[in-house]
């Protein structure tokens, strides 16, 4: 069981030196031929010097993942050899170092210690580097979800896509199957087309995230690493016995989490898949019926059947879900869609109860959205009091910067509480 990331895909890293490969081909991955020997110079250094040596010669001592720049000399019990970056000669060492050498009885064993490099010692990028034409960059990073790599290639990195994968798979032990994004279009569900360009063709997989435990299907349904720190974050601001109703819930980033805190949970997906999900890590993370209340349905219709509104209207209504009279009585409302959660604010409208909630604090509403570079705080502000058909009340409303989604789009959550004109809009006291 892995847990997600988003981690770079390469680490710096000198290549060694080959011809460059044209345009059109697509080079075969010749592990053997990455085989080469480096001859260095060494030092001879007395064993009890060695880590003070090392520090001293910071900077200009062989430095490659897997290599160690102390290694044994011969059969000496009484020395060990210190090797310097293969660029580097005894002549280019500066004047206080050559002396500090003598002074330390440090000397020079030989100019052609040979070190030999091969195919495992090279970071992805060293590989890439040298397969990889002229104008094609390896991926700069990629996210990892479970077994499986999500990389977003550019147009002229396609071609190599399954040489990429190939080298992300021989260089991360842990991954099983690499994926690329095709095209931008993502349906109504957030899920996108992918095709695997490595290794095994298996989308199930597993993530934990504080502690948490989700299982998905990665080709099915909505899972972003990125918002690891973000359902953190809002589902800390929530208390033990409060009452969560997530309305756009996925797999359950918020909600499993939430039910593990000893909330009470309504969490809604419209996608088949993500409600399936959501039991199932229900189950995988020992989550009791009574905790964790999964629905699959669109979620203005979510709403009204937990306000105990219309319901003989509404279509998919749980046949095992009766909601109490008068509605469910929640202290947060999560929506989690920012492309167009805003406009679902209508649902709020004369939505509660006053029977039910006149004499109590309406919920906190938790709305996420994207703001364009455009747009201001007060745009948005202006743009959820339009959907509400309210205002806003003074003093019970934030906004949180999630994260740079694109250059100019920033992700925000939209905290607020329901302004009771809004809430009541319409109903009898
Ligand atoms: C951006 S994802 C967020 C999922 C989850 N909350 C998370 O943080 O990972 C948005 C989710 O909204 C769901 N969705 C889309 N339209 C919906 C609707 N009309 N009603 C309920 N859920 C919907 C999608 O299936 C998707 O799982």
């Amino acid at each position: 069981m892995e847990s997600s990331a988003v981690v770079p895909a390469t680490t710096i890293d000198a290549a060694p030196t080959a011809p460059s490969t044209s345009a059109r081909e697509v080079p075969a991955l010749d592990r053997e031929s990455f085989r080469q020997v480096l001859n260095v110079t060494a030092l001879r250094v007395p064993n009890r010097k060695c880590s003070e040596m090392m520090k001293a010669f910071r900077g200009f001592t062989l430095d490659r993942p897997r290599l160690r720049c102390i290694v044994q000399n011969g059969d000496s019990s009484e020395t060990k050899l210190l090797l310097l970056d293969e660029n580097i000669k005894l002549e280019d060492l500066p004047p206080e170092l050559l002396n500090r050498m003598q002074a330390e009885g440090v000397t020079l064993a030989t100019t052609n210690h040979p070190v030999v490099l091969d195919y495992s010692m090279l970071s992805t990028d060293a590989v890439l580097k040298r397969l990889l034409p002229a104008g094609v960059d390896a991926p700069s990073s990629f996210e990892t979800i479970g077994h499986i790599a999500h990389l977003n290639l550019r147009d002229e990195q396609l071609p190599y896509r399954h040489l990429i994968g190939t080298v992300l798979l021989d260089k991360n032990p842990h991954l099983k199957t690499v994926v690329n994004k095709l095209g931008s279009i993502e349906n109504q569900y957030r899920v996108f087309e992918m095709e695997v360009i490595a290794g095994e063709k298996k989308l199930e997989t597993e993530v934990t995230q504080h502690g948490a435990r989700f299982r998905l299907d990665f080709s099915q349904v909505y899972w972003n690493s990125r918002l690891e720190s973000e359902h953190l974050r809002l589902v800390s601001s929530f208390q033990q016995g409060q009452v969560l109703v997530d309305m756009m819930a996925g797999i359950g980033p918020f909600a499993i989490p939430a039910a593990q805190k000893g909330l009470t949970v309504y969490a809604n997906d419209l996608n088949p898949r993500s409600a399936h999900y959501l039991a199932v890590n229900a189950r995988l993370n020992r989550l009791g019926p009574s905790g964790l209340h999964v629905f699959n349905m669109d979620g203005r219709a979510f709403l009204r059947l937990l306000n105990s509104a219309d319901l003989g209207s509404l279509p998919d209504v749980p046949e095992c879900f009766a909601p109490p009279a008068g509605g469910v009585v929640f202290d947060h409302l999560v929506m989690n869609l920012p492309a167009s959660a805003i406009e679902f604010l209508d649902a709020l409208s004369g939505a509660f109860d006053p029977a039910t909630w006149s004499e109590r604090s309406l919920p906190w509403v938790h709305c996420y959205t994207f703001k364009r570079a455009a747009e201001t705080e007060a745009d948005i502000l202006a743009k959820a009091e339009h959907y509400l058909g309210g205002p806003l009340e003074p003093g019970s409303c934030s906004v949180h910067t999630v994260r740079d989604v694109a250059p100019n789009k920033l992700m925000l959550c939209l905290s607020f509480r329901v302004p009771r004109d809004v809430a009541f809009l319409g109903r009898a006291a």
